[in-house]
């Protein structure tokens, strides 16, 4: 029976969609402050399944509990799918999205498709699994919008941009949104099965 996950972040934003997600199941999502945690692990991986593991791994041997960690970013097609795993060390938050459309002067709007991704790792006693989501859009040519993050102001979604939208707009069609769905299907399938047990 989950009854309580640890959540491998402290950003309030991230746990607030978690919260909220995970309540019909009746699991309490906590932060690893809340459960004293406090460990930052290198997140060497080459993917966003293999990072999210990383973090998962490291707050589940400190508390035992079960965890769940996530890892997102941005792929560019025209950029061999950078920044990738390395979004968040590209540039300071502020200059993310002028280096990148820096990048991308004068690359024609067929070559500029990119994807938002996140991959959600869970581990527990019994199991490990991930589960992941897309965003699929293209990069504009000027920052648009003030809402949102990163690189939101230059991540086109039909013919907005992501910072265009309110933030209820940007969960339903988000990476986040997508693999958050994705968890709450896997965890549900678990908490049935643990009740016929
Ligand atoms: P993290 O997985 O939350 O650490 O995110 C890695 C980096 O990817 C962030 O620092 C952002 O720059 C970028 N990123 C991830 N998700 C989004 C998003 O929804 N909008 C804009 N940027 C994002």
């Amino acid at each position: 029976m989950i009854d309580k996950i640890v959540m491998a972040t402290n950003n309030a934003g991230k746990l607030r969609e978690v919260r909220e997600i995970l309540s019909p199941l009746g699991i309490e999502v906590i932060s690893q402050r809340e459960a004293g945690v406090n460990c930052n692990p290198d997140e060497n991986g080459e993917t966003f399944a293999e990072n999210a593991m990383i973090k998962a791994k490291a707050v589940y041997e400190a508390t035992g509990l079960p965890v769940i960690a996530d890892d997102s970013g941005l792929c560019v097609d025209f950029l061999g799918g950078r920044p990738g795993v390395h979004s968040a060390r590209y540039a300071p938050d502020g200059e993310k999205c002028s280096k990148l459309l820096s990048e991308m002067t004068d690359v024609p709007q067929e070559k500029r498709r990119a994807s938002f991704n996140c991959t959600i790792a869970y581990i527990d006693d019994d199991c490990s699994f991930t589960v992941s989501g897309e965003c699929l859009g293209y990069i504009g040519y000027e920052e648009r919008g003030e809402n949102g993050f990163g690189y939101d102001p230059v991540f086109i979604y039909g013919d907005r941009t992501l910072a265009e939208m309110t933030a209820e707009e940007k969960n339903k069609i988000s990476h986040r949104g997508a693999a958050l769905k994705a968890l709450y299907a896997q965890l549900k399938r678990k908490v049935n099965k643990d009740a016929d047990k």
